[in-house]
């Protein structure tokens, strides 16, 4: 079986409909066709300040709905990043690496330290991209389910896993990106320019898995769609429609040509109006099964401890090998 290895950052309170859709929802069917490590990012969520308490409860928060969301022990290794020391120990080898300039012309980097300022932005928001590809690298992944805006990171990490190969030889699998065109962008529900984001400017913009499922059913229908009243998918001239399609194929399992026929000739109050359906009959379910989790933070450790050390016997063997190959001597 090919290996999978993917990550989301525990730095909201809940993850939105966009990671979901664009990786979450891939990361559970990917589940039966591969080998799959699935990876709760605390470190990569500390790079531009954080509480300690609050990075726990997140943390804990995103493992229970990973495993609503259908991820199953049973099935997969979803794990804890800073459980596993190996990621920042290959992270140190990798950076080596890395070229200053390469590091510097990743545009998530550009874009967030031009937001906090050169002085404030940190280091590890600088490294941040190298210590993704150790998280990928240390488990030889073949493919990588991502949103669109991870693009340029994959394509660093295969450099990198290419650069070491050619250096010392033969170690890392060169993965590849896998990023569904449908669902690789759910854009921002008041600004369909702008990707669904936690930094998105207003709230309304954004559906969080955790939202109040006839909150989120009133996000959908005053969402801003385009000027025209026929339902048709054009991701150029009706970037608000095709969004509200997107969205309700995924969920529903209808395809777009089904539903552009379904909705020949009616308006876009009534696509609003069926889509927040939809969306509350995916949340409620989703949002119980979260609270069983939370509801027994022991068990979900111990579920998360027996994760850490599934990937800890993977992540050792491929650090012990990349250490050889760079010329450490072997462990006292
Ligand atoms: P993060 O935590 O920002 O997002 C998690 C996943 O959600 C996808 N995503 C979206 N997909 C479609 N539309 C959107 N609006 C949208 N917003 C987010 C992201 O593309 C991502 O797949 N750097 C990564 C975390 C990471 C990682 C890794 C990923 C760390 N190590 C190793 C893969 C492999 C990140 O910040 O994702």
């Amino acid at each position: 079986r090919a290996r999978v290895l993917s990550g989301i950052q525990p730095t909201a309170d809940s993850f939105h409909l966009g990671n979901y859709l664009g990786a979450v929802r891939n990361w559970v069917t990917m589940q039966d066709t591969h080998d799959a490590f699935y990876c709760v990012v605390d470190l990569h969520a500390i790079t531009a300040g954080h509480d300690p308490a609050q990075l726990r409860t997140r943390t804990r928060v995103a493992a229970a709905q990973l495993f609503a969301a259908g991820l199953d022990p049973e099935r997969c290794t979803l794990f804890v990043q800073s459980q596993v020391p190996e990621h920042p120990q290959l992270a140190w080898v990798l950076g080596c690496l890395t070229g200053f300039g390469e590091a510097s012309r990743m545009t998530q980097f550009k874009d967030k330290s031009a937001k906090q300022g050169a002085e404030r932005a940190s280091v590890g928001l600088f490294t941040y991209p190298v210590l993704q590809a150790a998280d990928i690298l240390l488990y030889q992944a073949d493919a990588v389910p991502v949103g669109e805006d991870q693009r340029q990171h994959l394509e660093l990490t295969r450099n990198l896993a290419q650069r070491f190969n050619a250096t010392f030889g033969e170690t890392f699998t060169v993965p590849e990106a896998f990023i569904p065109q449908e669902t690789a962008k759910i854009v921002d529900l008041q600004d369909p320019t702008a990707k669904m984001s936690k930094s998105a400017s207003t709230l309304n913009g954004l559906i969080d898995l955790l939202d109040d499922p006839a909150r989120a059913a009133k996000k959908i229908r005053s969402a801003v769609t385009d000027t025209g009243r026929e339902i048709v998918f054009d991701r150029e001239a009706k970037p608000g429609i095709a969004n509200l399609l997107t969205i309700y194929s995924a969920l529903s399992g209808r395809s777009l040509d089904d539903l552009t026929a379904a909705y020949d000739g009616k308006g876009y109050g009534d696509l609003k109006k069926d889509l927040g359906e939809v969306v509350v009959e995916f949340l409620r379910p989703l949002q119980e099964r979260t609270r069983g989790y939370l509801d027994d933070p022991a068990q979900l450790d111990k579920l998360l401890a027996i994760g850490a050390e599934k990937a800890g016997a993977v992540a050792a063997a491929t650090l012990r090998t990349a250490y050889d190959r760079v010329g450490f001597l072997p462990p006292s």
